[in-house]
């Protein structure tokens, strides 16, 4: 596995894949890699001739008051996860070689879904985010990049990016990967306590319950809501940030639930924010394509 460092030389790289008849499989990480990741490395591996992992913590997608500084660096660790995991390069950039002009001002606007939910509670993330993979993907090229559907509204972002600026990626979808009680596995849950982490799966009840609800005939979204919100609010432990019902594909706001829904929690546990979300179809409704496939789609909201 080679590990480059400069963007001409990661550039190189998956050009000379492609033209020895490769195809790019292409896995963004801000590293702290877990098993979440390494389920998108070996679909990665599985669907592709070539494993390209970036690893950088990208500073443009902290806000002033959020965990830069602290958010967890362990490069020799992430180095050998990937190795072991089939990557065949990995990119791992400094600031500086990202951002040789200093933060941009030449930036991805994620539009209004930008601003909701999670942009709501970060303002300015999703475009550091978008940012940061624009580059990304003008550096792989032709390719397929793999993301978790753990970060649902990121991955709406990123498929809306390539859907409405065109380039030549196939966004692939990986379902979230959870522990054995149902938490979604997540860089932030070595933070928690150990109360905490008891406390934290009450996310992953409330979305289960709630989704049986949904499979079962219940159309009114505002019941779908109070209940995820009644079942996080019996853990003391747990503050409530929001509790969504959103169309899975255009991600507005439902009243009434006619076709395919996301639900989405957000939640402190001490200092600890965490987020999660599950697909739930209406009985009648076709579910979108399985993810984790190169085929698979969703999200046609402009
Ligand atoms: O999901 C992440 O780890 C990051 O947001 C990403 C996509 C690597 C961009 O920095």
């Amino acid at each position: 596995m080679e590990v480059i460092t400069e963007r001409a030389a990661f550039r190189e790289a998956c050009e000379a894949a492609r033209a020895d008849q490769r195809v790019v499989g292409l896995v963004p990480t801000m590293g702290a890699l877990h098993d979440g990741h390494r389920s998108l490395l070996m679909a990665a591996r599985t669907q592709c001739g070539f494993v390209a992992m970036t690893l950088f913590v990208n500073p443009l997608q902290f806000g002033p008051g959020e965990d830069l500084r602290t958010y967890p660096r362990m490069v020799d660790a992430d180095l050998e996860v990937a190795a072991g995991s089939g990557c065949d390069v990995v990119f791992h950039p400094s600031v500086a070689e990202m951002y040789p002009a200093g933060e941009p001002d030449v930036t991805v606007d994620p539009g209004r879904l930008g601003t909701r939910l999670e942009g709501a509670e970060r303002p300015g993330h999703f475009r550091g985010v978008l940012t940061v993979v624009a580059k990304l993907f003008a550096l792989a090229g032709h390719c397929r990049g793999y993301f978790g559907e753990k970060d649902a509204q990121q991955l709406a972002l990123i498929r809306r990016m390539v859907r409405q600026l065109d380039p030549p990626v196939e966004v692939v979808a990986c379902p979230t990967v959870r522990e054995r009680d149902g938490l979604a596995i997540s860089s932030r849950n070595v933070r928690l306590s150990a109360v905490e982490r008891a406390a934290a799966p009450v996310l992953w009840r409330a979305l289960s319950d709630a989704e049986g609800l949904v499979r079962r005939g219940e159309h009114d979204a505002r019941r779908v809501r109070e209940h995820m919100a009644g079942v996080v609010g019996s853990r003391p432990l747990a503050r409530l940030g929001y509790a969504a019902v959103v169309d899975d594909e255009t991600w507005e706001n439902l009243d009434r639930i006619r076709g395919p829904v996301r639900l989405l929690l957000a939640a402190r546990f001490g200092s600890t924010r965490l987020i999660d979300n599950v697909l739930a179809v209406p009985p009648g409704s076709a579910p979108p394509a399985s993810p984790g496939s190169p085929a698979s789609r969703g999200d046609r909201g402009e």
